[in-house]
C-alpha cells in the first residue's frame, strides 16, 4: 500500500495565462546574475519537451490503472504538465528574443527523448519520469520554502510563473511514482534509474548552461563571471538539505509523500490563488 492511498491531494490544472510585457525583462533576469539567468533559462527551455516525455511515459500506462483516485490524479497530472509546457513555450520565445538558445535546446531535448524512448522499455521511461519528477519536486519545494530562492527572482512575471509551476509540481509530485508502482515497477529498477539520472541530469544542465554562457558577450567579463560562479556556493538550491532530499530517493521504501507538503501548498495556494491572491487575475 502506498502512502498516497491514505492521502488524496487534489491534482487539478489551473486555467492560467502569463504575459511578459515588452522590455519588462532584463537580459540577466535573475538579479543580474549571469550563471543563474542562463541556468534558469536553460531549465525553462528543457521543460516543454521534457514534460511531453513525462506525459507520454505516464499515458502509456493509463489504461492499466484501476484505482479511481490515481486515475483522477493521472488526468490532473497530464492537464498540469500540458499547461506548463504551453506557458514555458511562451516564456521560451521571449528568452529566445533576449538571446538565449531556447529553440536549439528544445530541438536537442526532443532528439534526446526520442532516442531514450527507442532504446529503453516503457517501464524504464516511467522510472526516468519518476526520478526527474523527484528532482523537480525538490527544487520546486525549495523555491516555495526558501525566501532567498524567491528573492532571486525579483518581482517579475517570471517569478509568478515559476511559483505557479512550483506549486503544481509539488501537488503532482507522487503521480508518476505511484503509477510506476501500480503497474509493477520494482525498487531495483527505480533506484538503478535514479543512480544514472542523478549524474546525467545535473551534467546536462551544467554543460548546456556553459554553452549558453559561451554565446553571451557579458560572460566574457572575467570578474563578473567569476563572481557569478562563486555565488553558487551560497545558492539556496545547492544546500546540504537539498542534496539530502535528492538522495532520499535512493532509499528502498522511499515515497514522495514521506515529506508532508500540505501546509506549504495551503499557504501558497492562498497567497497566489485565494480571494486576495496575487495571481487570481491570471486565472480564466
Ligand atoms: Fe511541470
Ligand atoms: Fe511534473
Amino acid at each position: 500500500m502506498t502512502a498516497n492511498e491514505n492521502r488524496h491531494p487534489a491534482v487539478q490544472p489551473r486555467r492560467i495565462r502569463f504575459n511578459y510585457p515588452v522590455a519588462a525583462l532584463d537580459r540577466h533576469f535573475v538579479q543580474g546574475d549571469l550563471v543563474m539567468s542562463h541556468m534558469i533559462a536553460h531549465l525553462s527551455a528543457v521543460f516543454p519537451e521534457g514534460e511531453d516525455f513525462f506525459i507520454r511515459s505516464v499515458r502509456r500506462y493509463a489504461d492499466q490503472i484501476t484505482d479511481p483516485d490515481l486515475k483522477d490524479q493521472v488526468k490532473g497530472f497530464i492537464g498540469q504538465e500540458v499547461t506548463h509546457g504551453r506557458e514555458h513555450r511562451a516564456l521560451n520565445e521571449r528568452l529566445h528574443e533576449m538571446g538565449y538558445p531556447t529553440r536549439r535546446i528544445d530541438r536537442l531535448v526532443n532528439r534526446r527523448q526520442k532516442a531514450i524512448e527507442r532504446r529503453f522499455s516503457p517501464l524504464t521511461c516511467l522510472a526516468i519520469t519518476a526520478a526527474l519528477e523527484h528532482f523537480t519536486a525538490v527544487f520546486a519545494e525549495t523555491l516555495l520554502t526558501d525566501e532567498r530562492a524567491q528573492a532571486l527572482l525579483g518581482n517579475t512575471e517570471v517569478r509568478s510563473m515559476l511559483l505557479w509551476h512550483a506549486i503544481e509540481e509539488s501537488e503532482h509530485r507522487s503521480v508518476a511514482f505511484d503509477v510506476y508502482r501500480a503497474v509493477g515497477g520494482d525498487e531495483t529498477r527505480r533506484i538503478r534509474t535514479m543512480r544514472i539520472i542523478r549524474f546525467s541530469f545535473p551534467l546536462a544542465v551544467v554543460t548546456n548552461t556553459l554553452i549558453s554562457l559561451f554565446a553571451d558577450r557579458a560572460a566574457y567579463h572575467p570578474v563578473r563571471l567569476v563572481r557569478s560562479f562563486a555565488a553558487l556556493r551560497h545558492s539556496p538550491f545547492l544546500t546540504r538539505a537539498v542534496f539530502r532530499r535528492l538522495g532520499e530517493y535512493m532509499r528502498p521504501g522511499f515515497h514522495p509523500d514521506d515529506h508532508d507538503n500540505t501546509a506549504l501548498l495551503e499557504q501558497w495556494t492562498a497567497a497566489l490563488f485565494g480571494e486576495q491572491g496575487v495571481l487570481a487575475g491570471h486565472l480564466h
